[in-house]
Formats: structure tokens, C-alpha cells, sequence
């Protein structure tokens, strides 16, 4: 594996691959989580890309930029494992030469429910710095996580409306034994919190339950979630939302393939989740 940190380097390099490319965007800090997109971008191309940046303009000013884990050493060995051919790790200086850009890519209402309450100018800084690496890159195919399951719609919005040649490969969640959802931030959960964090997974399993007993109403799956949540954390809801998977609209009814997503705040770390309740032929699927 090469580990590249110039555009111009990495370049030259992708000018002599023969065969697919499939990128794979981070911000580093890698689990079993990112290492199941490198595995399967590898599996699926012949030069598997990997980015590792914490991309400055995705953060707000209150939030964690300052303490994002940072791990370069611990990530090019799992990055390596993991069969990725090249680690691109540009600095701030590489990709923003003259600090913000005057450039920005912003989408309309997809950006503006869910994590775009609490987060304004999130998925602006995601969609701009995605949209600078694939035009670094130009991969073939792109490989994000369900894990965050409002940047795929937004980035998927985004390359329809920009015609970026890229295929989209939305891979699943990877969850701990217990079933919380793998993240770099679950660092910052104290034990308690820690131990607290597994009602997140039972809540949307609870959600599968009641849809497959034939529930398809979505507030009261929302208050279940949330008195779950209640009950078994010291965590404050953000959102519990059931919304449409195409274009994250809030849905009344779970008919159609519904994604079914949350936000809580324990005091030492913010935590997202999701599952998708899938329909077809009328028949529900659990997943
Ligand atoms: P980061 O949080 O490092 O995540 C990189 C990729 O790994 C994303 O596509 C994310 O959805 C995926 N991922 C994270 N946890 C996962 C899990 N438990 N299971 C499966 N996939 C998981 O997302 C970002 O970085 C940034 O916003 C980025 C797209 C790189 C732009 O800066």
C-alpha cells in the first residue's frame, strides 16, 4: 500500500492503474466499519483509493474538529490489512490551499431535516469536500456506510445533479457484539454511557417488531423509540424520525421502504443510528 499526500502524487500514481477504481472517503480513526468498505472496494476493483482527511468545513464551531481522533500510524496498518492499495492523506494546507473555499456545494431540503438541525452547514462541508476527492480521484465507484444514511442520500443528490461518472455502493452497518453502531466516536462514551448506548439498536430493533405485528403507524413507533430510549439511558433525543429513503421526507404511515433514524446526546458523545424498513409486494421484510 502507498501513502500518498499530494494531489499531484496521487495523480501521477492513479494515471498508470489499469482496471476499476474504488474510492473509499474517511476521516480516519478507522474500525471494522470503514475496514468493511475498504475490503469490499478492493474486492470489487483492482486498485482499491482510500481517503483519510478531517475535513475542517464539516464540523461546526462547537463541535469536535480539535479532538477527532487521530491515529495515522494505527490507521495505515488496519488501511493496509484491509487491502487498500493507496492511502491519499492530504493535509488541510493540500486540499484548501487558500484556507475556506469560495467554492461550496450546497443541496436543498435533503440538508435540512434530520442531522441538519442540529449541524447547519454539515452536509455542506461533506458534499463540498466529497465532491473536490472524486474530482481528485475520479473513481469508478464510490463506497459509503448505511451507518450514515443522510450523507448517502445528500452525496447520492449531489452526483445525479453534478453527473459524476461514479457508481454508489451503500454498504451496511457493522455493529459491536451488543449491537451498537461501530463509530469513531464511541471513543468518548464513558462506561456508563457505553453500557447505555446498546438502547439504540434494541429501540430500532423494537421498531422491526412492531412493524412485522403489522404496526405501520409512525408515531407510534416514534414514541416507543423514545420512551425505550428513556427508560434505559441518561441521553437526550435529538430526533427520531421515519422518513422516506429516497428523499428523507417524514412519513406518516410505514408503507413503501421507510428509513427509520436517530440522533441522542449523552454528555460525552452525540450518537446516530438507523435501519430501513423495506417493502416488497406488499409483503414486509425486516432487515
Ligand atoms: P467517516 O465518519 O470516517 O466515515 C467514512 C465512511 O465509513 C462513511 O461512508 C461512513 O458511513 C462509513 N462508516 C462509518 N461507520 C460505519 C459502520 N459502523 N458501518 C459501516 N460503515 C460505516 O463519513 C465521513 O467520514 C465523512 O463525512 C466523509 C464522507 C469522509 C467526508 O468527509
Amino acid at each position: 500500500m502507498k501513502v500518498i499526500r499530494t494531489v499531484r502524487a496521487l495523480r501521477k500514481h492513479l494515471s498508470s492503474v489499469k482496471g476499476f477504481v474504488g474510492f473509499v472517503p474517511t476521516m480516519g480513526c478507522f474500525h471494522e466499519g470503514h475496514c468493511s468498505l475498504m475490503r469490499r472496494a478492493k474486492k470489487e476493483n483492482a486498485c482499491c483509493v482510500v481517503s483519510l482527511f478531517v475535513n475542517p468545513i464539516q464540523f461546526g464551531p462547537s463541535e469536535d474538529l480539535a479532538r477527532y481522533p487521530r491515529d495515522l500510524a494505527n490507521d495505515t496498518r488496519r488501511a493496509r490489512t484491509a487491502g487498500a492499495d493507496i492511502l491519499f492523506v492530504p493535509d488541510v494546507a493540500e486540499i484548501y490551499p487558500s484556507g475556506e473555499p469560495l467554492t461550496f456545494i450546497d443541496l436543498k431540503g435533503v440538508t435540512d431535516g434530520l442531522c441538519g438541525v442540529s449541524r447547519p452547514g454539515h452536509f455542506r462541508g461533506v458534499a463540498t469536500i466529497v465532491a473536490k476527492l472524486l474530482n481528485i480521484v475520479q473513481p469508478h465507484s464510490m463506497y459509503l456506510g448505511q451507518k450514515d444514511a443522510q450523507q448517502v442520500v445528500v452525496i447520492r443528490k449531489m452526483v445525479d445533479d453534478l453527473n459524476f461518472p461514479v457508481k454508489i455502493i451503500v454498504c451496511p452497518t457493522v455493529r459491536e457484539p451488543d449491537g451498537l453502531a461501530m463509530s469513531s466516536r464511541n471513543m468518548y462514551l464513558s462506561p456508563s454511557e457505553r453500557a447505555q448506548a446498546t438502547a439504540l439498536s434494541k429501540a430500532l430493533k423494537l421498531a422491526h417488531s412492531m412493524v412485522s405485528a403489522g404496526e405501520s403507524d409512525a408515531t407510534k413507533i416514534i414514541i416507543k423509540i423514545k420512551k425505550l430510549i428513556l427508560d434505559e439511558t441518561s441521553a437526550s433525543i435529538e430526533y427520531v424520525s421515519c422518513v422516506s429513503t429516497s428523499d428523507l421526507r417524514a412519513v406518516r404511515r410505514i408503507s413503501g421502504d421507510v428509513l427509520i433514524a436517530l440522533a441522542v446526546r449523552f454528555p460525552s458523545a452525540r450518537l446516530i443510528d438507523n435501519t430501513v424498513i423495506k417493502f416488497s409486494d406488499d409483503k414486509k421484510i425486516s432487515r
